[in-house]
């Protein structure tokens, strides 16, 4: 069963829920995501930051939340905070990312904005194992995505997303199948 981390318009996350895929629980790091309205027939949860001591304690309160539901695989889906390790030794190995670059290039939040200012030829999508770094961790799957004359973040974003929406659903089936 799956747990989806979200923080934005959950565009994925919608990828996840069209292909059927065994989508029990959704949580967020903001209240107002409007991705949790996607999920309104499941399980939702926020976990904002300035509810909690610590990062470590909030981290902790959403993998217990995902565990209680059933999740043994959790996917980022557009969620934009780093997770602590007392998240990821509840999942070892078990928590995947898509991100909008061909990683290692490009990490971090501004991956689009940053392959543009970069003049780049091609940028791409790489879902992955999530560890403590920053988009590091084991590559599942990439694929390229190239970047046209008058690309704006917004159009070269919008191409990106989808490939986003194949290639994160295929990652997952393909995890899920090798269990
Ligand atoms: C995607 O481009 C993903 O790669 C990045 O954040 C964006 C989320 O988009 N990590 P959405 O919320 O799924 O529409």
């Amino acid at each position: 069963m799956i747990g989806v981390l979200v923080s934005g318009t959950g565009t994925n996350l919608q990828a996840l829920l069209d292909a059927g895929l065994p989508v029990v629980a959704v949580a967020s790091n903001k209240r107002d995501a409007p991705a949790l309205a996607r999920a309104a027939h499941l399980a939702t949860a926020s976990f904002e930051l300035g509810d909690y001591d610590s990062r470590a304690d909030r981290d902790a309160a959403m993998a217990a939340w995902l565990q209680e539901h059933g999740v043994e695989l959790v996917v980022l889906a557009g969620y934009m905070h780093i997770l602590t390790p007392s998240f990821l030794t509840r999942f070892p190995e078990r928590v995947l990312n898509v991100h909008p670059s061909l990683l290692p290039a490009f990490p971090g939040a501004h991956a689009v904005e940053e392959q543009l200012a970069a003049g780049v030829d091609e940028a791409g999508v790489t879902v992955h194992i999530v560890d403590e770094g920053v988009d590091s961790g084991p590559i599942l799957l990439q694929e390229r995505v190239p970047v046209r004359d008058g690309d704006t973040v917004e159009t070269l974003h919008a191409r990106i997303k989808e490939i986003e929406h194949r290639l994160l659903p295929a990652a997952v089936e393909e995890i899920l199948c090798a269990r």
